[in-house]
Parts: C-alpha cells; sequence; structure tokens
C-alpha cells in the first residue's frame, strides 16, 4: 500500500512532493527490473486500457502501451483519423461513447485543447492520465525527465535547471517548471523575447534572453522543440538564425558546468535546437535514456492509479 491518493493524473500542479516522489521511487525501481527485457509484472491483470490520442505522437503513446501491456493490461488503441471524430461527433460523445464500448480501468488522453483531460475526467467513473493537452501540461514527461536526472544526479535539490527555447507553446516547460521548484532545483528560463511566455506556472523562475546568459553554472540544460504547429508563421526568421542565437552547440555547452547534461523531450529538430555533435554524445545527452525511462515511469503511474496492488 502506498499514500498515493490521486484519481487522475491531469497535471503536476496536482501532485503533492509526496506524490511525485512516491512515483519516481517506483518508476526508478520498475527501471532497474526493466534491465531485464522480459520483465512482466500482473499488477493490471483483468484491467482495459483506453488510448486516445487526438494529437500525434511516437514516444508516449507507444511507451504508456509498453507500460499497459507490461502490467498484463488490454490496450484498446483508438485510430482518431479514421474515427467518427471526422463526422462532427464532440469529444465528449466521442469519449462516453467509448466508455460505453471498453468499460476502460483507465483512459490515457492527449488533445490539443487545454484542459480537455480536465473535461473528460469530469464526465467518466475511470482514471484519466493527461498524455499531453494543449499548451498546458505533458505530466508524465516531467516525471520521466526527473527519473532520468535522478539516474545520473543524488538530488533535484538546488541543482541549476535551464528550460530553453520555445517555452511559449510548450506544456513540457510547464510541468518541468512546476515539477523541478517543487522539488528544490533552481529553475531558469532561457528563451527569445517572443517565444517568452508572459507568465510562468509557479514562481521564483529566473528569466534569460540570452544562451550566453543563462548557462552559467547550470547542471542540466533542457532543449525545446520548436513548435511550428502551434506557432504564427514568422515567429522565427529562419531556423539558421534560430539556432545561430539559441541552438545548443559545444561552444555554449562549455558556458555551462563542466560535465553539464542535454535533455529534449522529443522529437529533435536536428540542428536547429541542438548540434548534432551533442544530440549523438552519449557522455552529454540523455535523449535516449528520456524516452527509455518513459515505460517504467508509465508503468510507475499506471499501477498507482489503477493497479492491483
Ligand atoms: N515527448 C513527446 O511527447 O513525444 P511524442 O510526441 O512522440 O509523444
Amino acid at each position: 500500500m502506498t499514500d498515493f491518493s490521486q484519481k487522475h493524473l491531469l497535471g503536476i500542479d496536482q501532485l503533492s512532493t509526496s506524490d511525485i516522489e512516491t512515483i519516481l521511487d517506483l518508476a526508478g525501481d520498475y527501471a532497474a527490473r526493466l534491465e531485464d527485457t522480459s520483465f512482466k509484472t500482473d499488477t493490471l491483470n483483468g484491467k482495459r486500457v483506453l488510448s486516445l490520442f487526438f494529437e500525434d505522437s511516437t514516444r508516449t503513446r507507444t511507451s504508456f502501451e509498453m507500460a499497459a501491456k507490461n502490467g498484463g493490461a488490454d490496450w484498446v488503441n483508438i485510430d482518431i483519423e479514421h474515427s467518427a471524430v471526422k463526422k462532427g461527433e464532440t469529444l465528449l460523445d466521442t469519449v462516453t461513447t467509448l466508455q460505453a464500448i471498453t468499460r476502460p480501468a483507465a483512459i490515457i488522453m492527449r488533445h490539443s485543447e487545454y484542459g480537455a483531460p480536465s473535461l473528460i475526467a469530469g464526465h467518466v467513473d475511470c482514471p484519466v492520465i493527461n498524455a499531453g493537452d494543449g499548451t498546458r501540461e505533458h505530466p508524465t514527461q516531467a516525471l520521466l525527465d526527473a527519473l532520468t536526472i535522478l539516474q545520473h544526479k543524488e538530488t533535484l535539490r538546488d541543482l541549476n535547471i535551464a528550460i530553453c527555447g520555445d517555452v511559449a507553446h510548450s506544456r513540457v516547460a510547464n510541468s518541468n517548471m512546476i515539477l523541478l521548484t517543487k522539488m528544490g532545483a533552481n529553475v531558469r528560463i532561457i528563451a527569445p523575447e517572443n517565444l517568452m511566455p508572459e507568465k510562468f506556472p509557479v514562481d521564483g523562475i529566473a528569466k534569460f534572453k540570452t544562451m550566453e546568459g543563462g548557462l552559467k553554472d547550470c547542471d542540466i540544460i533542457m532543449m525545446l522543440r520548436l513548435q511550428k504547429e502551434r506557432m504564427a508563421e514568422g515567429t522565427i526568421t529562419s531556423e539558421n538564425a534560430y539556432f545561430s542565437e539559441f541552438g545548443l552547440t559545444a561552444e555554449k555547452l562549455a558556458l555551462a558546468k563542466p560535465g553539464a547534461l542535454v535533455m529534449h523531450p522529443g522529437p529533435v529538430n536536428r540542428n536547429v535546437e541542438i548540434a548534432d555533435d551533442i544530440t549523438d554524445n552519449p557522455a552529454r545527452s540523455l535523449i535516449l535514456k528520456q524516452v527509455a525511462n518513459g515505460v517504467p515511469t508509465r508503468m510507475a503511474v499506471l499501477d498507482l492509479l489503477l493497479g492491483n496492488k
């Protein structure tokens, strides 16, 4: 038994530090056990998980599916592109219809609307897990990022962590700002003026408009994807100009602490956000570790919300 008391996972903003520690402890345990590639549990036996991705995904959807199946759950994936959504069915009608058909133990949902998973949580009788809602939150991304950092650092407390790039459109940045601040890290944002949000989801975030100014003393540098699909045309003058000012190169990385580690939630726009020689350097880049940690982190979340334990 744990003291985890949440019914849904809609955002990091709703989690206590104790909830976060409980998830990360279990995720860390699963990460170690998954070294054995045949590892499975039976904690989700007899449960059905419904996957509703209204936006594209490679990492989040695949690792949730792996996590559900590793726990013994049945996985029902809805192909939204070929569903009655295309005939104009409302979000709520779609979800309540699919709930009646599949009787899920949990719904995993990604949607472009800010707060869509919270809306659905008010109309269904099972846990809803937010897999990304518009520019608001992507809670399991922040949890897997924290797990990845903790595999390289003893604690999050007092680490200097820079989140850099297209912060204005980033739900990953929001969830990370909330989680890392709650856990005692010093978070700073580095972004061009027109990609800097007007306000941050928590207090105490330092703000820099240049990489040269913001990278000093950083332990961890989280680079973000330029979210062109959410951006007005002309927001950036060109990818080359953006890379020159805000792309992470070996020269800019040298401004951070020696051995500073680089993260990116993916998908990466190569040589726009990070130079390839850093992206592909396993001594500095944690990107593939982040994606691998999606599975144990999502196993932990599913267990704590609907497991048989
Ligand atoms: N980081 C992330 O959410 O990636 P996907 O869009 O591939 O799920």
